[in-house]
């Protein structure tokens, strides 16, 4: 495979975005008090360039970057690609790397690790040390964790897990947060931990390079240090953590180690999430009791401020859920063309296009897409044909309106594994992570004549021949028409 020249770290990654004009470096002073999660909300919802925060109110010496991957263009720089890209381009990419031989991570000499560069044990030790934003007016708190990783370890298997689950500042020594039952942190800790009463060490690592951040988020079987060496084409650099066994990105630019604790719960919420919506109330949820920090000179806090579209949780997740089910639906021979799930469906709904070649397609595509370890982030798989293009919203949008016969192509899936975030969700069903899904089958049934029964599309691309589509597309402007974007 060719050299890959990816961002190795954070400060890289703000480097090569400011250089390309997809960050801004902000020097007046901000406030960590709602000014912060203000700015990167508002960047969000423009799509607009990342902010460097330089200057934050009582936290001299750190710094805040906001809305690390909310547009494709950052997404192509943190791959090292040219910002230009498109998202198949974006896509194949990440398919062919992660397709990859498995790149093994390498543990450095704490003396080397940039992340130990200061180190709180002890008394010391007290978040509000740091410069924890309050992300959203109303949450619950300030949160610590928005764009990061929990490194824990399966305390049976050894298998290291990275996971970004939100976690908020309860005091300077603890935080609390919502970690799914269905992910890999919440199956540990149900399967294993809590019925023993063990507590489960943790490492947290804010700061990452983009693609180690991509790895925590993505649905990939693949251990996510090995995933994210495979995403760079290099070894990540692992530190040995102070307090526990667990192992670290080295160069991240802040580290808490600690404790889940087994017998001990305080509150968390609510938080804005990336439903565009504050669903979950505040509750008791997963502790977590700090024993050390550890941080860069200079450390710059990444934020992500989750709402409505878009932000990097919904682009990044809608973006590798869609790549690792088209994965899976290839590894079953499932004759697929592409997935895609748009951003703005706030990763909900998933697009299949597949060559409709048998009966059932549509039906065996949900029902493995929603079996899935992917199905609970998403509750609609929407199936087009082939000459249906993915990508082009008016397209689909034509399809499931014209072809998606309302008794037999809408498939409802009841009682399946949903997440708490489900605005359309009851109180009840979100209190249980209890789902309902369903399948719009938007394919002309196989048994119809394809001559006789299956309507033909009129469009200007499907309707005229070839040289009179070019003599018009050609003469375009000629006409006195405005050039085509
Ligand atoms: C910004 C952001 C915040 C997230 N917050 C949470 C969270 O609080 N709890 C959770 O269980 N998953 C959360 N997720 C989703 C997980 O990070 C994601 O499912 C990840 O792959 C971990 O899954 P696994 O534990 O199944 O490997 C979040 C994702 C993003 C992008």
């Amino acid at each position: 495979m060719a050299k890959i020249s990816a961002p190795k770290n954070n400060r890289e990654f703000i480097e090569a975005c400011v250089r390309s004009g997809d960050a801004v470096r902000i020097r007046q002073e901000v406030d960590w008090d709602n000014e912060a999660g203000a700015i990167v909300r508002r960047v969000c919802e423009l799509g607009e360039a990342a902010p460097f925060m330089e200057n934050i109110k009582d936290y001299p010496g750190f710094s805040y970057f906001g809305a690390p991957l909310s547009t494709y263009r950052r997404m192509a720089i943190s791959l090292g690609m040219d910002p230009a890209s498109t998202l198949p381009q974006i896509g194949a990419e990440y398919l062919k790397r992660t397709n990859s031989e498995p790149i093994e991570p390498v543990v450095i000499d704490r003396r080397d690790a940039p992340c130990k560069e200061n180190i709180l044990l002890g008394d010391d030790v007290d978040l509000t040390k740091l410069p924890v934003p309050l992300v959203h007016d109303g949450d619950g708190g300030r949160y610590v964790g928005t764009w990061h990783a929990v490194i824990t370890r399966h305390p049976v298997r050894g298998d290291v897990n990275w996971g970004m689950y939100r976690q908020m500042m309860w005091d300077g020594r603890t935080m609390s947060g919502a970690v799914f039952p269905f992910s890999d942190l919440g199956k540990a800790l149900t399967d294993y931990y809590l019925p023993r009463g063990e507590g489960c060490p943790f490492a947290t690592a804010i700061g990452l390079s983009p693609l180690a951040a991509m790895a925590a988020c993505a649905p990939s079987p693949i251990p996510e240090p090995e995933l994210c060496g495979m995403l760079s084409g290099e070894a990540v650099r692992l530190v040995k953590c102070e307090t526990n066994d667990l192992e670290v990105p080295a160069d991240a630019e802040i580290i808490i180690e600690g404790m889940i604790l087994p017998d001990y719960k305080v509150e968390e919420g609510p938080f804005g999430e990336y439903t565009g919506y504050r669903t979950s109330p505040r509750d008791f949820r997963v502790t977590f009791r700090v024993d050390a920090i550890t941080y860069r000179n200079n450390a710059t806090m990444t934020i992500s401020n989750m709402g409505v579209p878009q932000d990097e949780g919904q682009l990044l997740r809608s973006f590798s859920l869609g790549l690792e089910l088209e994965k899976l639906l290839k590894s079953q021979g499932i004759p697929v063309t592409g997935v895609y799930m748009h951003p703005r469906s706030t990763h909900h709904m998933m697009i299949v296009g597949v060559k409709p070649t048998y009966a059932g397609i549509a039906m065996q595509i949900a029902q493995l897409a929603f079996g899935s370890k992917l199905g609970p982030w998403f509750h609609m798989v929407m199936v087009v044909d082939d000459q249906t293009d993915i990508f082009n919203w008016d397209e689909v949008y034509h399809a499931f309106c014209t072809r998606c016969n309302p008794e037999r192509g809408i498939h409802v899936f009841k009682n399946t594994t949903g997440t708490a975030l489900y605005p359309h969700a009851t109180p009840h069903d979100r209190k249980y992570s209890i789902g309902s899904q369903v399948l719009f089958d938007c394919l002309w049934p196989v048994d119809w004549d394809k001559t006789n029964d299956v309507p033909s599309v009129v469009s200007f691309k499907k309707v005229y021949p070839q040289d009179i589509q070019d003599k018009v597309t050609n003469s375009w402007t000629d006409y006195g028409f405005k050039p085509v974007k």
